[in-house]
């Protein structure tokens, strides 16, 4: 049974795989993505370590000359994703988007390297992988929070993988839904509708396509004009957490003038993290920074402080009930909103369906502040949800439906991590 599901597992990567990177699935999204990259290469490193480490390098083939490493990368032509290259228009060797996207890539280089441990072969790669990363938490820190003030800034809901999350829809309010470029969507022929984004949406992620393509995407200019800027939690305590894994690998991988620039990076982002705690709700929200407001929607990302490590023993515990809240209204852990929202849409994507790799991060959180019972509860559902219904993008909270694509590569991954040894 188990070898049966982990050879399911292998199969799906294998069949997703476009020789040395994967796509997440290849009707719905036919490139390589950055963060699914990260989970998948994880996912490799569980049985095949060589090619673990390419999907890292081509990911980072694509990273411009002045450290961003896009959300999309774009290797071979595919029409059946919109908006594809020619609407990006961002003129690199490789083509790809011009925003970016939660950076997990540090700690899954990390997680490879604790795995490989001495290995000459991996260190070697690992040694080359490493200036890359270096050069995109730079970037993270002197385009995103250029005054220091230790959150970063995403600019357009993709950057936080958590597309339609109801925490972005006040802010998205103020984006206009005109647009340059037509809309011709393609998701919603092949997934169904009630599952995907709203027509709005897209109008309003393409509007912020066009304009930043219109400054020619320089980093300095986005910032300025955009309409959309959230400090999202999730993003936050994602870096945080690749910043701690950036700094291990320096020790062995770095110099000391990188190191001291991580160093000083650290504790003010876990400060800033720490601002965005709400006490009376016992949660961490995002930040709309254009009001300079707290976004005040519960969602999943808001557990992702205890994955960075900077939550306080006192708001571990009352994470825990404010999960223990949540998991009283639905079967499986862990919705991507509070059930009790009013905006919760226990199917619609990121509106309140589950997903795996967040799952993941969550209970590796739990785990790390010694919640062994609540980590052991979130592998357990994550682990029961593929058991019903195999590999799916994401899943219903209430019965575990599969949702969006199947035999996605992200879920496939996270399951032979959460395979017991
Ligand atoms: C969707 C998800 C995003 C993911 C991508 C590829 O856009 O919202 O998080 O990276 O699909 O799977």
């Amino acid at each position: 049974m188990t070898t049966d599901r982990i050879e399911a597992a292998h199969a799906t990567l294998r069949a997703n795989d476009r020789g040395g990177y994967t796509v997440p699935n290849p009707r719905i999204y036919p490139f390589q993505w950055n963060w699914d990259s990260a989970f998948v290469a994880m996912g490799f490193g569980t049985f095949d370590m060589s090619r673990a480490f390419d999907e890292i390098d081509l990911l980072l083939k694509g990273q411009w000359d002045n450290g961003l490493v896009p959300h999309i990368v774009f290797h071979a032509p595919a029409d059946n994703y919109f908006p594809g290259p020619a609407v990006w228009g961002t003129n690199q060797p490789t083509p790809s988007s011009g925003i970016t996207q939660s950076p997990v890539l540090a700690s899954a280089a990390r997680h490879l390297w604790e795995a490989t441990k001495g290995q000459p072969e991996a260190e070697a790669r690992l040694a080359r992988i490493y200036p890359g990363l270096v050069r995109y938490h730079d970037w993270w820190h002197t385009t995103r929070d250029p005054k220091g003030t230790g959150l970063v800034t995403t600019l357009h809901p993709w950057e936080t993988g958590g597309d339609n999350s109801p925490a972005w829809d006040q802010p998205l309010e103020r984006v206009p839904s005109e647009t340059v470029t037509p809309v011709v969507r393609r998701d919603d022929k092949v997934v169904d509708p009630s599952m995907r984004p709203l027509a709005i949406d897209y109008q309003r992620y393409i509007h912020l396509v066009d304009t930043y393509r219109a400054t020619g995407w320089d980093p300095a200019k986005m910032l300025a004009v955009s309409p959309f800027r959230v400090a999202d939690i999730g993003t936050n305590a994602i870096l945080h957490r690749a910043e701690l894994d950036l700094l291990a690998m320096s020790h062995r991988f770095g110099t000391p003038a990188e190191r001291a620039r991580i160093v000083e990076r650290i504790p003010a982002m876990g400060a800033a993290i720490g601002r965005q705690w709400d006490a009376a709700d016992g949660h961490f929200y995002s930040r709309d920074l254009i009001s300079d407001t707290p976004i005040k929607v519960a969602t999943s990302g808001g557990f992702l402080p205890l994955w960075a490590g900077c939550a306080s023993a006192a708001q571990a515990g009352a994470l825990e009930s404010t999960l223990m809240g949540w998991l009283r209204q639905v079967r499986y852990a862990v919705p991507s909103t509070n059930p009790a929202d009013p905006r919760y849409e226990p199917r619609r994507y990121w509106r309140g369906p589950i997903w795996s790799v967040v799952n993941w991060m969550i209970a590796e959180g739990f785990a790390g502040y010694g919640y062994t019972d609540i980590a052991g509860r979130i592998r357990a559902d994550t682990r029961a949800l593929v058991t019903k219904n195999g590999f799916w993008e994401y899943f219903d909270p209430r019965d575990g439906t599969g949702l969006g694509g199947p035999d996605f590569s992200w879920t496939a991954a996270i399951d032979l991590l959460l395979t017991p040894a």
